[in-house]
């Protein structure tokens, strides 16, 4: 392991035991997820338009005409429909709305919950202590935010005093998220967390269950890893994260190899 990314996994928190003299790459890919699947046929990533919604009630529903004019939205249309949205309470209480940061044609998109009172503040989604651990773990694979990386949240809006999002504003605000995902076309999600798990897989399941296996969100592959403020509160689960990442690492490598492959 080079030098870069040991530090950074000391900052996580996370021991990494490797035999003396064991290729670390080697023992990194052991590691990646129990139940780690081999990577799924790549979706293309210019496809045409989000298919139509299977799945949950709520998120998934038959469009009404709010969701069908956001579904077929570019982006100035998106970025100026967020900070105008009124389509639920959090709107009377929020500073401003959290739309999302990074590269629009990321490879990589990750999906947190909702912004709290540092987003909520200056407009960015993960600018908190779990923004500078989700930093942190994006470094420990190479990564860094705008760099091939899209962030977002489920909810653009923060819910008073960082509590859980209401099924109703999920409901109402998905549709952004949901169109932010059909104009990014990443090559795969990693939904941190519960609610962005639940909300993009439409299940009520735990994470613990979601964990290690890849899912897919119409056709984009999503592996689902723990919260960073969750590994905050938690630090004995940072090994855990660490594992999905590696095994979220090793899904795009077969992702961009199959991609490149010559048909
Ligand atoms: N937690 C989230 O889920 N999103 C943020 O943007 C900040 C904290």
């Amino acid at each position: 392991m080079d030098a870069r990314r040991a530090a950074m996994l000391k900052e996580m928190g996370i021991a990494i035991w490797t035999e003396r003299g064991a290729a670390m790459p080697e023992a990194e890919a052991s590691q990646a997820g129990p139940q780690a699947h081999a990577a799924p046929e790549p979706p293309p990533r210019r496809a045409a338009a989000m298919p139509a919604p299977a799945g949950s009630a709520e998120v998934h529903s038959p469009q009404g005409e709010r969701e069908q004019g956001i579904a077929m939205m570019d982006w100035p249309a998106l970025k100026a429909a967020v900070p105008a949205c009124t389509a639920c309470a959090l709107h009377a209480s929020r500073t401003q709305t959290v739309f999302g940061v990074g590269d629009e044609q990321a490879e990589w998109l990750l999906v947190g919950e909702a912004p709290g009172g540092d987003e909520d503040r200056l407009g960015e989604p993960f600018v908190g202590q779990a923004g500078k651990l989700l930093d942190q773990m994006l470094s420990a694979i190479e990564l860094a935010r705008g760099r091939n990386v899209y962030i977002a949240n489920v909810l653009k809006c923060r819910p008073p005093g960082n509590r859980n999002p209401q099924p109703e504003e999920v409901a109402r605000c998905a549709p952004h998220l949901l169109r932010q995902i059909d104009l990014i076309k990443p090559r795969l999600i990693l939904a941190m967390g519960r609610f962005a798990a639940q909300t993009l897989l439409a299940t009520d399941a735990s994470i613990a269950s979601l964990r290690g296996k890849l899912h897919a969100y119409h056709g984009v592959p999503l592996i689902v890893t723990y919260h960073p403020a969750y590994l905050l509160r938690t630090p004995e689960d940072k090994a855990k994260s660490w594992q999905d990442l590696l095994f979220a690492v090793r899904t795009m490598q077969g992702l961009q190899s199959a991609a490149s492959a010559p048909t």
